[in-house]
Formats: C-alpha cells, sequence, structure tokens
C-alpha cells in the first residue's frame, strides 16, 4: 500500500486533529503518501484531496474542530455520488482510506470497502455511541466541557436556592448525561435508556434532599430526552423551588482536546494504518476493555451496547 486518504465525517468531536496528525504521520513513517479530504465524503466525491506532510499537521494536536472540515453528505448515499467518491480514488491512486466519525461515515466506510476501496474506521463522536467501542474519540472532552459549564451554573444556582435543568447532547444516547451528572453531582439524571417517573425521579428526590438541608438542585436530561422547559416550569410547579432551563448546545463539541482523547485518538489513529498495512479493510478501531482492537464494521454496526446500568444505579444511590 503506497497512498491512503484520511477523512474526518459527520460532527466534529475534540481529538480528531489529533488522529489526522497521527494518521498523517503514522502513514509517512511507513514509506506511504496521504492525502487528507476536505469535508468528508463531499470531498471525495468533488475531488477535494490534499497532499499531506510532516508539517501539514504540526500544531494541531491541542486544537479542537478538525482541520479537514467535515460534513454529513446525503449525496454519498446515493449510487452516483458513491461511484464519483471511487474515481476519485482511483484517479488518485488511493488504496485505502481512514475514516474519523459516528456510526453514519462507517455506514460509508462500510460501502466503500464493499466498493474495492478499503476503509478502516475510527470511532469520533462526543456521544460515545459506537457500540463496539467503551469510549470513542470525544467523549472525554466534551465531558469535561458540560462539567465545567454546569459547575458555573451551579454558582448561579446554589445563590439564587434554584433548580437548574440542563440539556446534554447525545442524539439517542444517554452516556454523556451521565457522565457529567456524575461529575457534577447531579440530582437526577434523565437519560433516554432508561424511562422516568416525574414524581419518584425528579419531585422526590428533590423534597428528599430538600428535608437534609440542601437548597439548589441540578437535574442533567439528555438530549434524547429533552422539553428541559417544560420540565423546568413543571418541576417549579411541583416543589416550589424556582427552576431555570439551559440548553448547552454545540458548545458541548468544541474546545481543545483532553490529554485522554488526544492519546486516545493517537493511539487509534495508529493502529488503523497499520491494519491497512496489513492488507486489512473494513475494520472499526476501538476500545474494549481498555485494549486497542478491531471490529469487522458490518459487525459492529450490528451489535448493542447496553446502557451502564450499575452506573447510573450508582449515580441515583449516591446524589441524595
Ligand atoms: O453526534 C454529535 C452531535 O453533537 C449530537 O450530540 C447532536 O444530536 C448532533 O450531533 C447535532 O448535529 P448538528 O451539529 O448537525 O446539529
Amino acid at each position: 500500500m503506497k497512498k491512503i486518504a484520511v477523512l474526518t465525517s459527520g460532527g466534529d468531536a475534540p481529538g480528531m486533529n489529533a488522529a489526522v496528525r497521527a494518521v498523517v504521520r503514522t502513514a509517512i513513517n511507513q514509506g506511504m503518501e496521504v492525502f487528507g479530504v476536505v469535508r468528508g465524503y463531499n470531498g471525495l466525491i468533488r475531488d477535494e484531496l490534499i497532499p499531506m506532510n510532516l508539517r501539514s499537521v504540526s500544531d494541531t494536536i491541542h486544537r479542537g474542530g478538525t482541520v479537514l472540515y467535515t460534513a454529513r453528505s446525503p449525496e454519498f448515499c446515493t449510487e452516483e455520488g458513491m461511484q464519483k467518491a471511487i474515481d476519485t480514488c482511483h484517479r488518485h491512486g488511493i488504496e485505502g482510506v481512514v475514516v474519523i466519525g459516528g456510526d453514519g461515515s462507517f455506514r460509508g466506510a462500510r460501502d466503500l470497502s464493499a466498493r474495492g476501496i478499503p476503509c478502516i474506521g475510527l470511532p469520533g463522536t462526543i456521544d460515545n455511541d459506537i457500540s463496539c467501542c467503551e469510549t470513542t474519540i470525544g467523549y472525554d472532552t466534551a465531558t469535561n466541557t458540560v462539567v465545567d459549564m454546569v459547575d458555573k451554573l451551579r454558582d448561579t444556582s446554589q445563590s439564587h436556592d434554584r433548580c437548574s435543568v440542563v440539556e446534554v447532547m447525545g442524539r439517542h444516547a444517554g452516556w454523556l448525561a451521565m457522565s457529567a451528572g456524575i461529575a457534577v453531582g447531579a440530582t437526577s439524571i434523565l437519560v433516554p435508556e432508561i424511562p422516568y417517573d416525574f414524581e419518584a425521579d425528579i419531585v422526590n428526590r428533590m423534597k428528599a434532599t430538600a428535608g437534609t438541608g440542601k437548597h439548589h438542585f441540578i437535574i442533567i436530561v439528555a438530549e434524547g430526552v429533552g422539553h428541559v422547559e417544560e420540565l423546568a416550569k413543571k418541576i417549579e410547579e411541583a416543589t416550589g423551588v424556582e427552576s431555570r432551563a439551559t440548553i448547552l448546545g454545540h458548545v458541548q463539541r468544541g474546545g481543545s482536546p483532553t490529554a485522554r482523547d488526544r492519546i486516545l485518538a493517537s493511539h487509534m489513529a495508529n493502529y488503523g494504518v497499520h491494519l491497512l498495512l496489513q492488507g486489512k479493510s473494513n475494520r472499526v478501531v476501538a476500545l474494549q476493555n481498555n485494549q486497542i482492537c478491531d471490529f469487522d464494521i458490518t459487525e459492529a454496526l450490528n451489535m448493542k451496547k447496553p446502557f451502564d446500568m450499575d452506573m447510573y444505579r450508582m449515580a441515583n444511590e449516591i446524589s441524595i
């Protein structure tokens, strides 16, 4: 294998740049040429490729976002778009592609692999919703970002004896809400994986906590549960505690990646390039039992990631 390409796709995640950097550095060290594809699969369709050298990725390891830009590409899901992407690969002699993104990006990598362009997926998403992978690139940084912001909300919430109802990203998954909820000591954490009872899980918990002398509350709500404005109103009516809703939004996707995300991204990317060198295709790099490993993309897409009920139980037990 002499020429590969790397792209970032879907929602950006902190640590994607560290992954791109490690792909480029590993490939060049192994005697390969590397192209950076601009704006995900759209860049393959439109032939927007940049030759990368060792210095193209200097000063990027600490930067959030993605220097290659990213996009969600409906066009790539069409036969015509896919064919244009394949033509671009053939025109440049690209023999392998490293795709950094989430499930949607892996479906694209699977389809490209099936049509003869070997692809390796690296899990980059703040949602931590890749079934085969314990921790995705970006999840740790986003958790820390949420914690940082909720700590600030706590200051004002505590000063006014209020309840802060905070919506955290995660699409259909509650991982980010749970990890951040534990780290900020939330009174309740609502996630889409577990149905909740308004009286038992919010009102009674707040009342019990108030009975022990606490007068301010943080309720963390995953995006997949949503409706934080209505929830804040309902909480105020049911408990008499003045309540405010905050939707943290896209700020959660930004910021300099944590050391943990930089290391994870570097390790996964290096591993992924070595998979290509071994002639492997249609694999996704993952973390299992804290070890880097890989799975067939098709199998990985069919896997289920059970929600961590023990962590959720623990969070509830210590949050009163
Ligand atoms: O997948 C990452 C994510 O930030 C989700 O948490 C969120 O639901 C979605 O992307 C938002 O997408 P967009 O940036 O396209 O609005």
